[in-house]
């Protein structure tokens, strides 16, 4: 649990950083311009805060700022246009002029420190960078110095949209740690909190027209162990449960909008919708019985379309009007099966008489009847992008989570986008390949590549790019049962996603953001907030080099070094190293740490190398994998390191979706080749089954190929297998072709189904 002192210390004692170094600063996002003078202005005799009269919302800011840094000594004096005054003080000024962007400067000299901004959330921004640069250091007779270099920043965001989102109905979470999280928002100038109310494993938000919601659709009798993917599943037998009420909810908004951060509730429809079919089952197409979900996943049981549910969904949404002040309301719209509807005769009548071809276009008319409502209640409806399916609902905005193409797409339509696809915005990911992280959804999104992240896509016109409002991150918490959970996942990545929102690209470099983190980092420590310290742990990559395995290790970019170990012929090896190739060409087992000068060490990578004739060996594609499972590149299947068995995310697994693999092997080896034994993931859950065959072929000329072994894979209940294809007779081929089919259109019992399978393969050990 969250430590109470942690709440004391966020708001009492502020984003004090020590840092002996004399980096520039180390303001978090990157401002536009910050320039140094040189001298430091002493903040303890810095004891009053000029402010313009009559003004509630910049009172509150300066009041913000003196609870952060406990110093109630400070006074606050109003005054008509705040100027100078004889003693040192901090003056905020509103700039006159229409601006509406999030502008601020910020000026200390000797005489103390001006902060200008055309509204009152750019003085809010100026304080949170200023908190960012204050150093705290032991004075004379036990008094804390707070000190900050004298320092001129300009500073605007790039995006208007800054958005973090967290899911409170896979696990719930209570108002006291909402309030932290928005806390943590506010310091990395994020604008956004998505609040993701309901879904099948919980109704979160109290609805005082229909109390069943919550009463019954809060609460789910059990919850699923381990992961998604085990077989056989293992589930708690533990009722799980609890709700917002709606004057909780006020406080929250209240509590966000005193830090310029405006709540957007998701009510998701028409799919993940078992809590509030469990609640009122005549809303369903079947009338149920239905049950507050257990497990994680897509169901489908879903809301029906018929008038009698759209009404339902208008009221809930009329409380939500009511509740939430700000613009957006989003409605879900995403993994909505449709399989109900195809046999209910509700939804085939509302088809027939709107004219209706498909149910991609009954979902469009369903989301469209809600989209009017809002718009009749002054709101704009926000939807993930499989609500463009049926065609785009009018004035709907866009959350592109499946990549970029639903943005793409919208953008072009000229809908407002958000970009958050789970290449780079998805904080339930792995964010190290460590072998013992903490079990996570799957894939492996490290920070880097959060860092790396460009909302506008480049093959968007200027005009259409107007279109992107800004990125999100999403924290979905099947796998964060607590809150140091939901901390540790979410940070720092949603330090990097900050900085990508806010600051321009040219502005933006992954090295010296590390620098900046590196500090923030030991904040997180001292006040015992968990934190990833991922950025440290060492990556590697391999690359397929003339019939040899090229380990390259990658270091963070910080003042320290390797220390490999290596255990090879029985003999273990300790060193420092500032190299980071290393030749794998014998059977070897190594670990690898990172130090830094402050003696901070990254956790250890091992990577175990196992010779065999195809280790090192060129291989071709046929097929191309998914993006995201070929982190490793095709060297990966050939590279000596087996893939690990306990997940399927990560650089040594290949995912392809709904394809078959298909590779060509530049083998011209001496060798005679006796046995190929194969990786394959299975996990039906997660929509990934084993492939039907494996077929493979030799040639003399890499162009007609011949089969010498096919051999079918059976289904199995295993996780993870190793199927071993021994071969009729030894060969020599020049080249081997690998053939794998993928296991073909998911069956209609299991989840995903309709859908084409994925295939995950891992190393390709050749004998
Ligand atoms: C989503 O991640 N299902 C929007
Ligand atoms: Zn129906």
């Amino acid at each position: 649990m969250m430590k109470n002192l942690f709440v004391f210390c966020l708001i009492c004692n502020g984003f004090i950083l020590y840092s002996q170094n004399k980096m520039n600063h180390q303001i978090i996002p990157n401002p536009v311009s910050v320039k140094s003078a040189g001298g430091r202005l002493n903040l303890n005799d810095v004891k009053q805060i000029i402010i313009p009269e009559k003004n509630k919302g910049v009172k509150k800011i300066a009041e913000f700022y003196i609870r952060a840094l406990n110093q109630s000594d400070i006074k606050i004096i109003e005054t008509k246009s705040p100027h100078t005054s004889s003693k040192k003080s901090i003056i905020l000024q509103l700039l006159r002029g229409e601006n509406s962007s999030d502008y601020y400067t910020l000026n200390s000299s000797k005489n103390g420190i001006k902060i200008t901004a055309y509204q009152e959330r750019g003085l809010f921004y100026a304080l949170q960078s200023l908190i960012q640069i204050i150093e705290k250091s032991e004075g004379q007779n036990n008094i804390t110095n707070l000190s900050i270099p004298y320092i001129n920043i300009e500073d605007d965001s790039r995006f208007k949209y800054r958005g973090l989102h967290l899911d409170v109905s896979r696990h719930f979470f209570p108002v006291s740690f909402i309030k932290n999280y928005i806390d943590m928002m506010a310091k990395y100038k994020y604008n956004y909190f998505h609040w993701h109310l309901t879904d099948d494993q919980g109704w979160r938000i109290e609805i005082k027209q229909f109390p069943e919601l919550t009463q019954t659709g809060g609460y789910r009798k059990s919850t699923l162990i381990g992961h998604h993917s085990d077989s056989p599943a293992k589930y708690d037998s533990t009722e799980y449960g609890g709700y917002y009420t709606q004057d909780e909810i006020r406080e929250v908004i209240i509590y966000a909008a005193d830090r310029y951060i405006e709540i957007i509730p998701e009510i998701e429809m028409p799919g993940h919708s078992s809590a509030a079919l469990a609640a009122y089952p005549i809303f369903g197409c079947t009338g149920g019985p239905y049950e507050v979900a257990n497990t994680w996943g897509v169901f489908d049981d879903v809301f029906c379309t018929k008038d009698t549910t759209i009404w339902f969904l208008k009221e809930i949404l009329k409380e939500v009007c009511d509740l939430f002040p700000g613009e957006y309301i989003h409605i879900g719209g995403d993994e909505c099966p449709k399989e109900r509807w195809k046999s209910c005769p509700n939804c085939q009548a509302i088809k027939r008489r709107r004219n209706i071809k498909t149910e991609e276009e009954l979902q469009s008319y369903f989301i469209s009847q809600i989209g009017i409502f809002l718009t009749s209640k002054g709101k704009k409806l926000i939807g993930w992008d499989e609500i463009l399916e049926g065609g785009i609902p009018t004035n709907a905005i866009i959350m592109s989570w499946r990549g970029e193409e639903g943005g793409i797409l919208a953008a072009k339509a000229k809908h407002q986008v958000i970009m958050t696809p789970g290449s780079h915005c998805y904080f339930d990911h792995y964010q190290s390949t460590y072998a013992k992280e903490p079990l996570a959804i799957g894939s492996y999104l490290p920070l880097e590549r959060v860092y790396s992240y460009n909302p506008i896509p480049s093959v968007l016109t200027k005009q259409q790019s107007s279109y992107i409002l800004g990125a999100q991150g999403n924290v979905w918490t099947e796998y964060m049962s607590d809150e140091n959970k939901v901390f540790y996942m979410a940070y720092p990545r949603a330090i990097a996603l900050a900085e990508v929102n806010w600051t321009e690209e040219k502005n933006k470099s992954y090295s010296d953001f590390i620098k900046r983190l590196h500090q923030h980092s030991k904040w997180f420590k001292e006040n015992n907030i968990s934190f990833s310290l991922s950025y440290l742990d060492l990556n590697y990559k391999t690359k397929n080099n003339n019939n040899h395995v090229e380990l390259i290790i990658n270091k963070p970019a910080l003042d320290g070094s390797i220390l490999l170990e290596t255990i090879k012929d029985g003999d273990a090896k300790q060193e420092y190293t500032s190299e980071d190739t290393f030749i794998l060409d014998k059977t070897l087992n190594c670990k690898a740490w990172y130090q830094l000068k402050d003696k901070t060490l990254s956790r250890p990578i091992t990577i175990d190398f196992v010779s065999h004739l195809g280790a090192g060996k060129n291989i071709t594609l046929i097929n191309s994998p998914a993006e995201k499972y070929f982190q490793g590149g095709s060297s990966a299947l050939l590279n000596g390191i087996q893939a690990p068995q306990n997940k399927y995310g990560g650089q040594e697994w290949i995912g392809m979706e709904g394809k078959n693999f298909e590779a060509i092997i530049d083998y011209k080896d001496t060798n005679a080749i006796s046995t190929i034994t194969f990786q394959f993931f299975n996990a039906p859950g997660s929509w990934i089954h084993l492939p039907s065959e494996v077929v493979i072929s030799a040639s003399s000329d890499g162009k007609n190929f011949e089969i010498i072994k096919q051999q079918n894979i059976e289904t199995n209940n295993l996780k993870y297998i190793e199927p071993k294809i021994l071969l009729d007779k030894k060969i020599i081929p020049q080249y081997l072709k690998i053939l794998v089919k993928n296991h073909g259109e998911i069956e209609e019992h299991l989840p995903g189904a309709g859908h084409g399978s994925w295939l995950f393969i891992g190393e390709i050990k050749i004998e």
